[in-house]
């Protein structure tokens, strides 16, 4: 080959050699372009990129201590990852359930009569096991935290065992019995694969007017403290398998020390209002209770939608980071309330700063989660919020699922179903109401009654009405009306418990027409109709004009008067009250209505007393 030859031959190699460089930058560019694009419009990617963490990773080994698989398991994750953990997502705000998989949402919920259709327990745990395979199928397979408001019973569900809400617990005073309606609770719900209940309410109640007053256990420090650390306890002994429940202390802090009128919501009095108490008295009065469940390992505590000293409880660094956190040493995790985040002034954006920043680590949106998304992602980008934070919540929300055991058992066989409304539950509920009920009068000895009495009437709005015996928060927020779930009515309990030779008839208002001869003796079973939350705030909480009537009407055709009083709170008495033979708080006893029978017949003493003044 002469040199001309060989000099053009060397042109065209490099020239070639050029052409393969420029295509295969092109490729590379073209390429990533592809990948960074695809991962702007998938939050998360769903087959295994970055990497999949290898199956036998420490974070899904259960002989690994729970601090290392914390560890373990952050380290794989990405940015976009640890922001689905802290969303708290309303199930019907999910239109899609691949948004599951898709955002990595780190927990849903049922709020108030946020039921699958039919309402059964295996209709509960087929819905939870749906949500709990989306969360399978996210790159790491981090399950969903699900939370329901079991608050007295799994009673959401229509056939769970409907316990006395709490306030009539705290008239037993008996700290052995809420441990025991705390596990059966818990094995309720673990049944139909829910690990999370945001609950109990352990707050002090003070004002007996505010809509949440039959959550709490009454208006002693001592009394609230001692029977909230039962039920904690209560909860958090009860496993199924692998599956242990998540208790939730609420509301955090002086939620039951607002001042009437103060609501931020226009439709409440009370409910959402403001804490004026100083630091000093909320030391005293309101934090015993949340230091007692703390110890008694209490994973997460739910922030109120109170204000104090200007400001809603959300935004309050202080007692949420500085005095929980740090000085309490709580290592779970903080929530927020129903749309509490987005209730602090100044945009939505600001909001979600201010209360993470605040310490608040996951929540409770409970609708739009996209956005939220959004926020966090922003803040993080500008430093508003920084990764540090992000982690720390992160871990705090990690903590709770492992403690729950959700990596080995998301949700449930189906196995244990039947213990949903079993006898054994429902033998609890019965002695719960026994020991709820508090003798207010008792004139010439009136009580107990004789099962083998002649002839009694029975008469009044809540004699046979399960829902108004079952209070708010059953099946639905505000409660239900009627018999149509399992359960015993007071009417069908004191049928029960009469001898055979014993005549019992029933007038809902007391009419029982022209007799020809009193009945020995009357009893009128009246009181409030179901609320929750502010719905039931009421300044002068007291007998309805019809349960008057109705009580007049029976006492003018028995010889003696028994009035069992069925309602949330104390109500006002009017003053010709102090007639009445007998009169019993009985509070919102729940779906075991033979309880009531039980002891106005004397086969057990009256034992409660009063968790809360009653005004005569
Ligand atoms: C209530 C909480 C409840 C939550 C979820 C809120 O409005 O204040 O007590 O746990 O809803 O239902
Ligand atoms: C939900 C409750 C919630 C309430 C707050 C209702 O629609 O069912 O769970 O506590 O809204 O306002």
């Amino acid at each position: 080959m002469n040199s001309q030859k060989w000099i053009r031959s060397l042109t065209r190699t490099r020239i070639r050699l050029l052409g393969g460089v420029v295509m295969g930058v092109a490729v590379i560019v073209g390429l990533w372009l592809f990948i960074s694009r695809t991962q702007l419009a998938v939050p998360l990617l769903k087959t295994c990129k970055p990497e999949c963490a290898p199956a036998d990773a420490p974070y899904r080994r259960i002989d690994v201590p729970v601090d290392e698989r914390i560890e373990d398991l952050l380290s794989h994750m990405t940015e976009a990852e640890k922001i689905g953990q802290l969303a708290l997502v309303e199930k019907n705000s999910v239109h899609d359930l691949n948004d599951i998989t898709s955002y990595g949402l780190g927990g849903m919920l049922s709020g108030g009569g946020g039921y699958p259709t039919p309402n059964t327990p295996a209709s509960w745990l087929e819905m939870v096991r749906s949500f709990q395979a989306r969360a399978q199928a996210t790159r790491l397979g981090i399950p969903l935290l699900y939370g329901v408001d079991a608050i007295h019973g799994h009673a959401n569900v229509i056939g769970a065992t409907v316990f006395p809400h709490a306030i009539g617990l705290g008239a037993s005073q008996d700290p052995d019995l809420v441990y025991r309606v705390a596990q059966a609770t818990t094995e309720e719900m673990l049944a139909t694969g829910i690990h999370w209940n945001f609950g109990p309410d352990i707050n002090v109640v003070q004002d007996t007017r505010w809509g949440r007053v039959y959550e709490t256990f009454g208006s002693s420090t001592d009394l609230v403290t001692s029977l909230g650390r039962a039920y904690v306890e209560g909860m958090q002994a009860t496993s199924s398998m692998d599956a242990r429940a998540i208790v939730t202390m609420k509301a955090y802090l002086g939620a039951g020390a607002m001042v009437w009128g103060s609501a931020t919501n226009e439709d409440y009095k009370i409910d959402q209002g403001t804490t004026t108490e100083d630091e000093t008295t909320m030391r005293r009065v309101e934090l015993p209770p949340f230091q007692a469940a703390i110890e008694a390992g209490a994973p997460v505590v739910l922030v109120g939608l109170n204000s104090w000293k200007g400001a809603k409880l959300s935004t309050n660094h202080h007692l949420l980071t500085d005095v929980l956190k740090e000085e309490l040493g709580f290592r779970g995790m903080v929530v927020s309330d129903w749309y509490g985040v987005y209730m602090i002034p100044g945009g939505e954006y600001h909001a979600v700063v201010t209360a993470i920043n605040a310490g608040v680590d996951m929540v409770m949106l409970p609708f739009d989660y996209k956005s939220f998304v959004g926020y966090v992602g922003r803040a993080l980008k500008s430093g508003d919020i920084s990764s540090a934070r992000l982690d720390d919540a992160v871990r705090r929300i990690l903590r709770a699922k492992f403690a729950a055991g959700l990596f080995e058992q998301p949700t449930a066989d189906g196995s244990s179903l039947a213990s949903v409304g079993s006898d054994a539950h429902r033998a609890i509920a019965r002695e719960a109401v026994r020991k709820s009920l508090v003798q207010l009068q008792n004139k010439n000895k009136t009580l107990p009654l004789s099962p083998n009495i002649n002839r009694i009437i029975v008469a009044g709005s809540v004699a046979s009405n399960l829902g108004r015996q079952m209070g708010g928060w059953t099946v639905e927020w505000q409660g239900i009306e009627g018999n149509w779930v399992p359960g015993t009515t007071i009417l069908d309990g004191i049928k029960a418990a009469v001898s055979s030779s014993t005549t019992v008839d029933y007038s809902l208002d007391g009419s029982f027409g022209i007799v020809s001869s009193k009945a020995n003796i009357g009893i009128a079973v009246v009181g409030e109709t179901p609320y929750a939350e502010g719905v039931g705030d009421n300044a002068h909480p007291s007998l309805s004009a019809t349960d008057l009537a109705t009580i007049d009407r029976v006492r003018a055709v028995s010889q003696r008067l028994v009035v069992v009083i069925v309602s949330g709170r104390p109500l006002e008495l009017p003053p010709e009250s102090n007639k009445w033979d007998a009169i019993v708080a009985a509070w919102l006893p729940g779906s075991e209505g033979e309880g009531i029978a039980d002891v106005l017949f004397g086969s057990y003493p009256f034992t409660g007393t009063l968790p809360l003044a009653w005004p005569r």
